[in-house]
């Protein structure tokens, strides 16, 4: 089966969660000062990407922040936090786990992409599932609709 069908049939199997998730606009939440601060080094994530418990955790660690320091000052980092927090994931987390960070090891990241060949995650035009601009070509606005994903082939 060719990646095309794949992706056919893949969409037509994710196209129920995607509606009960609440559809793409869900993403299209924004605030300048988090897209001016959290999108300088990496696209600035969706807020709905996230419980709001990851997201406190993360705006309390922002100078260890996966090896770099992304501290900023705390006027700016609290009206994030609260932008994030109100527009974060209202999916059920387990209360007793440490707060997940990366958004590339939730379940649901990981059940979206199953059917994502092995070797793309390898490939050096993506190198991490964090670079998710390498497929979806216009996640930069919060866009990750099926028909605007391009696999490096
Ligand atoms: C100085 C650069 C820098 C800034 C500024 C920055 N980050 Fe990051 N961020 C990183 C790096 C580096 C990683 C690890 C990327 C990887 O593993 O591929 C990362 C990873 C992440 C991840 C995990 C991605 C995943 O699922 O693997 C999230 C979520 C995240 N950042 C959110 C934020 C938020 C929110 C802000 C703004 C408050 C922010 N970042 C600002 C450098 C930065
Ligand atoms: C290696 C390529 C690749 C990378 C990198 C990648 N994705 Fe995906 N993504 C896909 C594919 C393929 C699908 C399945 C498309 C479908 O459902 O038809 C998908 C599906 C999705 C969907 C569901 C879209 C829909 O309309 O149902 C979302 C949301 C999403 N990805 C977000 C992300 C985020 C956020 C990142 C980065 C943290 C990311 N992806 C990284 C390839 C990728």
């Amino acid at each position: 089966m060719n990646i095309k069908t794949l992706l056919v049939i893949i969409g037509l199997l994710t196209a129920s969660t995607a509606q009960a998730s609440g559809g793409n606009e869900s993403f299209s939440a924004t605030n300048p000062k988090w897209k001016a601060e959290c999108g300088s080094c990496h696209i600035a994530y969706p807020a709905r990407l996230l419980p709001a418990s990851s997201w406190k955790a993360m705006m309390g660690g922002l100078d260890k922040h996966f090896g770099t320091d992304a501290s900023m000052d705390t006027a700016t980092a609290a009206e994030i936090l609260a932008f994030l927090e109100k527009n974060a994931s209202r999916r059920k987390v387990e209360t007793s786990t440490k707060p997940q960070l990366r958004i590339t090891e939730t379940r649901w990241f990981q059940s979206e992409h199953d059917e994502v060949p092995a070797r793309l995650w390898k490939d050096p035009r993506v190198k991490t599932g964090a670079n998710c601009a390498a497929c979806h070509t216009k996640a930069e606005n919060g866009d990750f609709n099926e028909h605007n994903i391009r696999l490096p082939r």
